[in-house]
């Protein structure tokens, strides 16, 4: 693809430390498939709210719909934790970007390494061979609904349209091609009307995809069968806030949170890619956070949106062969710091 734009928004916490790495990682191993990138960094979240009082400042919107991808970090932190609906929130500058750049799909990849089976607190059995997809519906539901507050209650509103669901089905089914050939859908049919109306749009996608399986799984089920056996799931396709809650629940399959990537993709236009952890206040900046799941993203906007798919998989095997030779920052148990996986990261894949 030649020359390529990124905006890096590292945001809060570890976000910037994680962030860092990935960013090393992409910059080795973008020419040797023919990318130079180009990095342009904001600030959005709980830093942009202390320096210029909102979560988004102007421009940054811009900035990302002009880019050719976006890598962000993660938001949030307990210093802007408010109950106060009128006080900004730095998840806002997340859920804005979601919906200005129109990235209704979330793509969360699990496939635990074999090297952690072990570090599962699920036992290795049960995870063995599992990969499996969730994807989320990202831009719609009870995330955008009508809320407000009218004392003494409160309330948020979930408005599915069958546009909206069609659109996310769609690639579910898509992504399911290139796979196992199977889509679990996940709803709450039995309760939620705006369930109902999703298992019958996915119905109707899946009859233009007769090579593909497909389930229906009430949500609390699909909790519970999700770490009895997730390897029997291909892709998992669920409304936004059902799928926020599955894949941290799936993210254990992996042995941890900080081994997880996402790619948030619209029709057109750059994705967003980022980790699926958050902000991870309790360890910022004493270099000992995970940073694969953020240099895993990194791969998914490798391949997804900057033409550079060979880039892309020297990441990923130098993860796998990193872990494999017992590499482990904290959350695996290990001592590593940040900087000390990212070199390691940086030597295999350019090896
Ligand atoms: C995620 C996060 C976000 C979400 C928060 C930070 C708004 O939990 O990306 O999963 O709920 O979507
Ligand atoms: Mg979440």
């Amino acid at each position: 693809m030649g020359d390529v734009r990124v905006v890096s928004l590292p945001g809060d916490g570890i976000g910037p430390e994680v962030v860092a790495e990935a960013r090393r990682l992409v910059d080795a191993v973008a020419p040797l498939d023919g990318v130079t990138v180009s990095w342009e960094e904001h600030l959005v979240g709980g830093c942009a709210i202390d320096a210029t009082g909102g979560p988004l400042p102007d421009g940054v919107m811009e900035a990302c719909a002009g880019a050719d991808a976006v890598l962000l970090g993660a938001v949030g932190g307990p210093r802007w934790d408010t109950t106060d609906p009128d006080a900004p929130r730095p998840e806002q500058a997340l859920l804005a970007l979601r919906a200005g750049l129109g990235l209704f799909a979330n793509l969360r990849p699990v496939r635990p390494f074999p090297a952690l089976y072990d570090a599962s607190p699920l036992r290795r059995e049960r995870i063995e061979g599992t990969d499996l997809l969730v994807v989320r519906e990202l831009t719609g539901g009870i995330y955008f609904g009508a809320r407000g507050r009218r004392e003494p209650e409160a309330f948020d509103t979930c408005v599915y349209s069958r546009e909206e669901i069609r659109r996310v089905a769609e690639r579910a089914f898509a992504a399911a091609a290139g796979r196992r050939a199977k889509v679990t859908s996940v709803d709450k049919a039995n309760v939620l009307e705006s369930s109902r109306l999703w298992r019958e749009v996915v119905v109707e996608v899946a009859a233009g995809h007769p090579g593909i399986a497909l389930d229906h799984m009430l949500v609390d089920n699909a909790a519970m069968q999700l770490v009895s056996r997730p390897a029997d799931f291909d892709v998992i396709v669920t409304e936004n806030m059902f799928g926020d809650i599955l894949s941290d629940e799936a993210a254990m399959i992996s042995g941890s949170i900080g081994l997880l990537p996402s790619a948030s993709l619209g029709d057109a236009g750059p994705g967003l890619y980022e980790p699926v952890h958050g902000s991870a206040p309790d360890i910022a900046g004493r270099g000992v956070a995970n940073p694969i799941a953020t240099c895993l993203s990194a791969a998914m906007m490798l391949r997804h949106s900057l033409g550079a798919p060979a880039a892309a998989g020297r990441i990923e095997s130098a993860v796998a062969q990193v872990l494999e030779a017992g590499h482990r920052t904290r959350d695996l148990g290990g001592a590593l710091g940040t900087r000390e996986v990212g070199d390691l990261l940086l030597a295999a894949a350019t090896a």
